[in-house]
């Protein structure tokens, strides 16, 4: 679905920045993705020299990557609030909306989103878009029993919902929770995109979308000669 080895460098330079919101005492949503594996790494080094944080994640990328980096992890569980969550995107409009779910862990990342105090977006220049939905399919994830359902409605509402399939695994990929990923294409782009999520979330089966709207507060993005940090767009 996206290719992880491009702009890494940016990225590396975003996911080291994002850091600098991590205080001693917080407890951190960690979100999944090349570009939060850069964040998970630095958080890494600064515990070395004395950074005291817990962190939930929201992958088993996350987890063992937090787990090599020395970061103590809380299950999600027994978790309702989180002083900050810091995630990828794989599209973020001048809104700060994003779709995510590019590692199809997007449930979870939502999920860990919405405990946080702060919701911060972090990705290099290419993920900015003028309108979401331009150039990255919308993730949803499905319960395999609701497959054809899901694609019968979802193309009632005008979208096209391709199964995603596995890379080194015959077959579809399947989400941690056990489910499929469709990916919709859209012929025209719904003008609506909240109404368009609760249409989605309306279909029996149709556990959760990439559509992440109104939920960051702040996006830290690499550009070519300096990383910047955005707000919302009013
Ligand atoms: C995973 C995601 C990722 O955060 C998103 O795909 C961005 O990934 P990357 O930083 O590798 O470009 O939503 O479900």
């Amino acid at each position: 679905m996206k290719s992880v080895s491009s702009n890494i460098e940016l990225k590396r330079l975003t996911g080291i920045k994002a850091a600098d919101l991590i205080h001693s005492g917080m407890t951190v949503g960690i979100g999944t993705g090349s570009t939060v594996a850069f964040f998970i790494e630095e958080l890494g080094r600064r515990m070395k020299q004395g950074l005291e944080i817990k962190a939930t994640a929201t992958s088993y990328q996350s987890r063992i990557l937090c787990q090599q980096a020395g970061i103590p992890l809380v299950d999600a569980s027994f978790l309702d609030k989180l002083d900050i969550a810091v995630d990828g995107a794989d599209e973020i409009d001048p809104g700060l909306n994003a779709i995510k779910g590019g590692g199809a862990a997007h449930t979870m990342e939502k999920v860990i989103a919405s405990m946080a105090d702060r919701f911060i977006l972090i990705a290099d220049e290419t993920k900015l878009v003028p309108r979401l939905l331009t150039s990255f399919p919308l993730p949803v994830e499905v319960m395999p029993g609701a497959l054809s359902l899901a694609r019968k409605r979802i193309a009632a509402l005008g979208g096209e919902a391709n199964i995603r399939m596995a890379v080194r695994k015959d077959g579809p990929v399947i989400s941690e929770n056990g489910n499929f990923i469709l990916d919709i294409s859209f012929g025209s782009i719904p003008d609506d995109l909240k109404e368009l999520d609760l249409l989605l979330k309306d279909i029996p089966g149709l556990v959760e979308t990439g559509l992440f709207l109104g939920m960051a507060e702040m996006a830290i993005i690499g550009c070519k000669n300096e990383v910047r940090t955005i707000y919302p767009a009013i």
